[in-house]
């Protein structure tokens, strides 16, 4: 009776707790929903009234082009209108999502974008739409800075630097053999780079690196940064207590996709053997002082003898 008691008021902690490590957990927890947060939005208008109504048609089109195609592609370019209110513009997915994600995160963008613009960027996390009001876009590998994000909060860790620069440099080599999109996870860092679809993939190399020389630039020791530019964006986090599974899901670059993987085995690994032989280390010690005198220990412990040994073994 009374150890039941005892139990029961010790489930309330242990409820407490259970929260507690879930709370610190759910943060990084990246929902479908999280695809639609709006990173950041540019919307440059000089439209003359009495146009205002077939360019607000022709966006209209233009958003329902983009909608019904993002089911299907992860990029895609068109122009709707004529040539007094045409519409250029294209759509990007974060190649990760799928079909489903890519499609919710653009059928969501039309209720940001009321306002008119003539020429407007969309940022969200899984997507974004540019446009330009009468006006091509023309083939363009663009490396402009658009928008960068740096976290406040600066590593004070001795080798950030070279973990970072090593995992900026294995998503500039990942996404030119991939399709412009790209996932690192290197030692405590994830990075994650996307280029605009079109883009070949020298430039969109080309692109990744110019990001991650801004990242290094103007975020220095950030925890985390996002830095997107015209045609391709970058973004990073540093998580000390390891990159959690739940991001470490998904598609990831072709290249070095096993070596984190396996280093955690070795260092796993090691760790075991080093402790075994440490066990067995103490049960030899036990025996040895038990017995009074075994051989090999007696020796190990001497050190005369032991420096003799290294003197003999110099000769
Ligand atoms: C928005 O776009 C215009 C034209 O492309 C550019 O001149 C301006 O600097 C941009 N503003 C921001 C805040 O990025």
């Amino acid at each position: 009776m009374g150890s039941t008691l005892k139990s029961m008021s010790l489930l309330p902690q242990t409820l407490a707790l259970l929260a507690l490590s879930l709370i610190r957990i759910l943060p990084f927890a990246e929902t479908t929903s999280d695809y639609s947060t709006l990173v950041y939005k540019n919307c440059t208008s000089k439209l003359v009234t009495g146009s205002t109504k077939s360019h607000s048609e022709s966006l209209h089109s233009f958003f329902e082009d983009l909608i019904s195609k993002s089911s299907r592609e992860k990029f895609y370019k068109t122009t709707v209108g004529d040539d007094n209110n045409g519409i250029s513009g294209l759509f990007q997915c974060r190649g990760d999502l799928s079909n489903n994600d890519c499609y919710k995160c653009m059928a969501s963008l039309p209720e940001m974008s009321h306002t008119l613009c003539d020429k407007a960027r969309i940022q969200l996390h899984g997507c974004y739409v540019h446009y330009e009001a009468d006006k091509f876009i023309e083939e363009r590998s663009n490396f402009n800075l658009l928008h960068k994000i740096c976290d406040e909060k600066k590593a004070a860790v001795l080798g950030f630097e070279e973990v970072r620069d090593a995992a900026f440099a294995a998503v500039e080599s990942g996404v030119t053999d991939g399709d412009g999109y790209c996932k690192e996870n290197y030692e405590l860092m994830q990075v994650i780079a996307q280029c605009e679809g079109g883009l070949g993939a020298c430039d969109c190399g080309e692109c990744v690196r110019v990001a991650a020389e801004i990242a290094q630039e103007e975020c220095g020791t950030s925890f985390s940064g996002q830095i997107y530019l015209d045609s391709c964006f970058i973004s990073y986090g540093y998580y000390p207590d390891g990159i959690p599974d739940n991001l470490k899901k998904g598609r990831e670059g072709s290249k070095n996709n096993n070596n984190t993987g396996k280093l955690v085995a070795i260092v796993v690994g090691g760790g075991a053997a080093l402790f075994i032989g440490y066990v067995f280390f103490m049960a030899l010690n036990r025996l040895g002082k038990k017995e009074d005198g075994g051989l090999a220990l007696a020796e190990a412990q001497d050190p005369s003898r032991r420096t003799h040994t290294g003197r003999s073994a110099d000769a």
